[in-house]
């Protein structure tokens, strides 16, 4: 994105933002959904307020991990990795997620891309060789520094029998960069949230010890250009995809090019597992070679189900594939982003979903907008009736609206999407407050009080409105729906202006009503 200004070009820089790319040894889960749907809110609400975004998400295929679940699968990586990254593209597409870029890492630029960049580094003097012993957990894809039991350590996450690792690998002179990396992640805007920081720091301020970048048993890897037999560590490769991911833009894969494709990213989204790699390791990695570090790095918690860990061996996993079939994307995004601060950890509880989408969505929401507009599509000719004073900012219900707005503007940026959900909410409930409290059902009864029920009507059908607008980053389809049935549509270009109170107009028709949230019945478990 370029302007030209009297002869010089001044780039125009996108809000860049990414998730983590997801190994493919396994289909998407919900830790994984829960992160994109994130992503996707932050993003939709970036592009309305401000414009240009760069939503990157994508893949992280190679490494050990994928190599031998596809040996035990039977088929090569490729294919294996093929067929997984398929899933989570159909899958994103499904849940109607507005990524920008979707990066596999066994894309050929990718490999173009990763060339460069070691070369860099190694021009920076940051590579040397040496000798790399300890335990390898292959399903976190990371040396392990204490494990637990000297004599059979196993990995306390995977709960899996660490390897036994010596071997020849180039290392990463991590160690180089002791204090700029303290300095960084002194930075009170660098991690996100708060209540992260500082366990990065205790880490930092043990000493940053040099790490190895590849490895000489593993064939599902890139091959290092200069070091034949070694293929790049994962994550060293994995990290780049973000690049990668921004120069997909049909021009050469050049790290030339990177200012003004969106990088430094505005925000790397990712769960509390993959902090160091992301605020320590990464930023490192960018300035050996040259390029500017990520502005922010948001860790987010992780979700139980039932206040048990998913697992595999627990057989309680939670599909995203049959959430979104049995639930829909409306109820699940409002679920896990209404219902848990990001950032914090979070249990999804089956009980407690269905109570929250029914009670918030179906009756304050839906039912408001229902009965408000068959009051005034009976009364008012099906249309939307004579707004009176209705219009003026001193309404009550104009002066919760932009109490809400100012919420949700300032609590969207900082991902803080429960603040913004709870808003909107309490913006519906003060609707329906609105909508007892002057009770046109009883008022149009007696004469002379057409008129006021009108600017009552107006008043509450034009708060609906602004929910249904609020809502288009957490919730479009639901969003969608509650704007036509105003008879109305999103704007893209045009939300903030559209935030105006008033902007409903008298005299426009009302469509039939239709119940715009089902309610969630669920008799079995998910
Ligand atoms: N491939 C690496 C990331 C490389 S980024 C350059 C990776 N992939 S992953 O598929 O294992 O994990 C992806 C994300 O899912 C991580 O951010 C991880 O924290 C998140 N989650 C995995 N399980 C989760 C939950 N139960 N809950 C929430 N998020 C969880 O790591």
């Amino acid at each position: 994105m370029s302007l030209r200004c009297s002869g010089v070009r001044i780039f125009l820089m996108p809000y860049t933002l990414t998730t983590p790319l997801y190994y493919v040894n396994d289909r998407p889960h919900l830790g994984s959904t829960y992160t994109t749907l994130a992503c996707d809110a932050l993003a939709r609400f970036q592009r309305l307020s401000n414009g240009s975004v760069v939503f990157v998400t994508g893949v992280d295929e190679h490494g050990q991990k994928i190599q031998r679940t596809a040996e035990q699968k039977q088929v090569s990586p490729q294919a294996h990795c093929d067929a997984i990254s398929t899933t989570y593209r159909d899958l994103w597409k499904r849940w109607g997620i507005s990524d920008d870029r979707f990066v596999r890492t066994t894309d050929p630029r990718h490999l173009q891309l990763v060339d460069q960049f070691y070369n860099r580094v190694k021009a920076s003097g940051d590579i040397v060789s040496g000798r790399q012993t300890g335990w390898y957990c292959v399903g976190c894809e990371e040396y392990k520094d204490d494990p637990a039991e000297a004599e059979s350590p196993t990995c306390s996450i995977h709960q899996k029998a660490l390897e036994w690792r010596d071997e020849e690998n180039l290392f990463f002179r991590l160690s180089r960069y002791q204090t700029a990396i303290e300095e960084l992640v002194a930075r009170d805007d660098f991690i996100a949230p708060a209540s992260r920081r500082q366990e990065v720091r205790n880490f930092v301020n043990q000493g940053l010890r040099d790490f190895s970048i590849s490895r000489v048993n593993v064939s599902w890897g890139l091959p290092v250009p200069d070091h034949p037999g070694h293929t790049f560590y994962v994550w060293f490769d994995a990290l780049l995809g973000y690049l990668t991911a921004l120069l997909d833009d049909g021009e050469p894969v050049s790290l030339e090019r990177l200012a003004s494709c969106g990088w430094p990213a505005s925000v790397h989204v990712i769960g509390k597992d993959i902090l160091r790699f992301h605020a320590v390791f990464w930023p490192a990695m960018c300035m050996s070679a040259g390029l500017p570090v990520p502005q922010k790095v948001f860790g987010h918690g992780f979700l139980t189900r039932e206040g048990q860990k998913m697992g595999k061996s627990l057989g309680n996993v939670l599909d995203p594939e049959l959430l979104l079939d049995r639930c829909g994307s409306d109820a699940v995004r409002w679920y896990l982003l209404r219902d848990i601060q990001f950032g914090d950890d979070g249990d999804f509880q089956q009980q407690r979903f269905v109570d929250l989408v029914n009670n918030d969505l179906a009756n304050t929401i839906g039912n408001l907008l229902n009965r408000t507009s068959s009051m005034a599509r009976k009364w008012f000719d099906d249309c939307v009736p004579p707004a009176g004073a209705a219009t003026g900012s001193d309404h009550p219900l104009a002066i919760k609206s932009a109490a809400c707005i100012s919420t949700v503007m300032e609590s969207m940026p900082k991902l803080a999407f429960k603040t913004a959900a709870e808003a909107i909410l309490q913006l519906a409930i003060a609707a329906n407050g609105h909508l007892n409290d002057t009770a046109p059902w009883s008022r149009m009864k007696e004469p002379g009080q057409e008129a006021t029920v009108a600017e009552d009507l107006f008043a509450v059908l034009e708060t609906t409105r602004l929910v249904g607008l609020l809502l288009a980053p957490l919730l479009p389809d639901l969003s969608e729906r509650i704007l036509a049935q105003l008879g109305m549509s999103l704007a893209a270009d045009d939300w903030s202006n559209q935030l105006n109170w008033g902007r409903l107009s008298s005299g426009s028709a009302l469509p039939k009503p239709t119940p715009v949230m089902q309610r969630l019945e669920l008799d079995e478990p998910l």
